[in-house]
């Protein structure tokens, strides 16, 4: 004798696992839509300021200070398991101790298809600063457009839509005024 409620249990677990395979085929069929945004990316300028950090008032650091222009169509990562696009720019480079560093200066997100296709020109908008304090001797640097996409359901996917095409230069660094 099946009661009511073990009939509603049976139903309700069919329907709980009708879910699953649901969300499991929608994390898995967006996988393999991938879309792969080209951009461009041009650093107008890059600088290098010697400054004081405000916690070690005595010790000097160099800021990295990058104007950019960025343009890139992400209107392709926007289908129905797109939520939101965590936009970065991102420096890459290897620092005289043969360190290799990958610093966020900018980012962005982007909610909607139609705030998707980017054309920035701008600075960074976080300190770009070297652990050592100095960027003397460090390789040039690259500069990386990349983006993070968070699905509905389903995992985080990762890509990069621009990329510097020549590496660029640390400069000597000036004083700053202040
Ligand atoms: C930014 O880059 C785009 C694409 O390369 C170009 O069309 C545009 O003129 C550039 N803007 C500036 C201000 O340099």
């Amino acid at each position: 004798m099946h009661s009511i409620y073990s009939r509603v249990n049976n139903v309700s677990a069919t329907l709980s696992s009708c879910l699953m395979v649901l969300l499991a085929a929608i994390a898995i069929s967006s996988l393999f839509m991938g879309a792969n945004p080209e951009g461009t990316l041009d650093i107008a300028q890059l600088r290098v300021f010697t400054g004081q950090t405000r916690r070690w008032p005595h010790q000097r650091q160099e800021f990295g200070f990058v104007n950019f222009n960025v343009t890139a169509d992400l209107t392709p990562l926007f289908h129905w398991n797109t939520k939101q696009l965590f936009l970065y720019l991102e420096a890459e480079y290897t620092n005289a101790k043969g360190v290799k560093n990958e610093v966020v200066i900018w980012d962005r997100i982007v909610r909607r298809k139609e705030d998707a296709v980017i054309n920035v020109v701008g600075k960074n908008k976080y300190p770009f600063r070297e652990i050592s304090s100095k960027f003397k001797n460090s390789e040039p640097a690259h500069f990386s457009l990349k983006y993070n996409l968070m699905p509905y359901v389903g995992a985080l996917t990762f890509g990069e839509a621009a990329r510097t095409e020549t590496a660029l230069d640390f400069p000597e660094a000036k004083e700053a005024v202040s």
